[in-house]
C-alpha cells in the first residue's frame, strides 16, 4: 500500500478528535486512521463512523506509552512507507473540582500533553512525506500571556518560551521545572500560572514553532505544522459546557490538516477556531469561544 496518502488523528474516539475524523473522512484524499488509547472505545467509534458512511481505519495509540507509539510508527512504516497528515489531538485536563494535589496534576498533565505529544512526534515525524501537514491542538489556554505568575519571573519564562532559538530539550527542561515547582508549592513565585493545563498548552504552542523551524531546514519539502484553539466545545473535557459542537470544533484543525501545497503564510502559526491567526506572543486574544 506504499504510496497511498494517509492521515492520522490521535485521541480520536470522542470529542473534537472524533469531529476531526468526520471532516477528514469526508475531505481527505486517502486513508484516515482513528487512533485511541483504548482499543474498545476506538473500535466502537470506528463502527459509528463507518455506519455513517465513512471509511475509517483503526490502530491503537497511547501517546503516554512509548511502546505503543513505536508499535504504531512501525505499523505505518511497514504498511505505507510513510504518511501525510498528523493531528495531535489527544490530551487530558483535570476538572476545576479535582482533589488531587497540584503537583500530581502537574506531573500527569505535562507527561501526557507535552511529553506524550513530543514523543509521538519524535517517532512519527521521520515518516512524514514531503508536503505533509501536522496540526497540534492547543487551546486559548496556550497563549503565551497565560504564563502569568509573579513578576518578573513570569516575563522571564515568557521570554524563554518565545525565544527564536528555543529547542525541544529546552521546552522539556522548562516544563520539568514547572512540575518541580508545582510539587514544592512555589510555582507562582517562580512565575508559573495556577493551571497545569495552561502550562501544558503553552508548551505545545511553543513546540509548534520549534517544529516548524526544523521542517524549514528539512530536505523533505513543504512540511508544515500549525496549532490552534479549536473553540470552547461541548465535550467530556469541558463537562459539556462549551457552546460549540464537535463539528464546529473540528473546523480549524481540519482546515490546517488539509492546507494546500506550498503554503507560505501558515507555518508554525497559532489560529483561533474561526481560522483567524492570533499573535501568540503579544495578543490580544479574541473571545474564548
Ligand atoms: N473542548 C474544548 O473546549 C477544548 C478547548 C481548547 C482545546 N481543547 C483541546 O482539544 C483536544 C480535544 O479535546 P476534547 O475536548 O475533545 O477532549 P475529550 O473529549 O476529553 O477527548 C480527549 C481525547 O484524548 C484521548 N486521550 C487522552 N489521553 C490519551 C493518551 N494518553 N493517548 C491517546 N489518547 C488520549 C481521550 O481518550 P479516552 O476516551 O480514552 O479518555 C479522548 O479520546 C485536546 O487537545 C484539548 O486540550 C479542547
Amino acid at each position: 500500500m506504499a504510496g497511498k496518502r494517509v492521515a492520522v488523528v490521535t485521541g480520536a474516539n470522542k470529542g473534537i478528535g472524533f469531529g476531526i475524523m468526520k471532516e477528514l473522512c469526508a475531505k481527505f484524499d486517502g486513508i484516515v486512521y482513528l487512533t485511541s488509547r483504548d482499543e474498545g472505545r476506538g473500535l466502537a467509534a470506528v463502527k459509528n463512523l463507518n455506519e455513517a458512511g465513512h471509511q475509517a481505519q483503526y490502530h491503537q495509540l497511547d501517546i503516554d506509552n512509548i511502546e505503543s507509539i513505536k508499535k504504531f510508527a512501525e505499523y505505518i512504516k511497514t504498511k505505507y512507507g510513510g504518511f501525510d497528515v498528523l493531528v495531535n489531538n489527544a490530551a487530558i485536563a483535570y476538572k476545576n473540582a479535582a482533589t488531587e494535589p497540584f503537583g500530581e496534576q502537574a506531573e500527569n498533565t505535562i507527561r501526557v500533553n507535552v511529553i506524550g505529544t513530543l514523543n509521538a512526534c519524535r517517532e512519527l515525524f521521520p515518516l512524514l512525506r514531503p508536503g505533509a501537514r501536522v496540526v497540534n491542538i492547543s487551546s486559548s489556554c496556550g497563549h503565551l500571556l497565560r504564563i502569568n505568575g509573579s513578576e518578573p519571573a513570569a516575563s522571564a519564562l515568557r521570554k524563554k518560551f518565545a525565544s527564536p532559538t528555543l529547542t525541544e530539550d529546552e521546552i522539556v527542561s522548562l516544563v520539568n521545572q514547572f512540575v518541580e515547582a508545582a510539587k514544592a508549592g512555589d510555582w507562582q513565585e517562580k512565575g508559573w500560572p495556577n493551571s497545569t493545563y495552561v502550562v501544558s498548552k503553552v508548551a505545545v504552542s511553543a513546540l509548534t514553532r520549534v517544529q516548524q523551524r526544523a521542517f524549514d531546514a528539512d530536505p523533505r519539502k513543504d512540511i508544515v505544522v500549525n496549532n490552534c484553539h479549536p473553540g470552547y466545545v461541548d465535550t467530556d473535557m469541558t463537562s459539556h459546557k462549551g457552546p460549540l459542537t464537535i463539528e464546529q470544533g473540528a473546523v480549524c484543525p481540519s482546515y490546517l490538516a488539509l492546507l494546500p501545497p506550498d503554503v507560505k503564510d501558515l507555518r508554525g502559526a497559532y489560529l483561533w477556531y474561526d481560522k483567524q491567526v492570533v499573535d501568540w506572543e503579544n495578543g490580544p486574544t479574541p473571545s474564548v469561544v
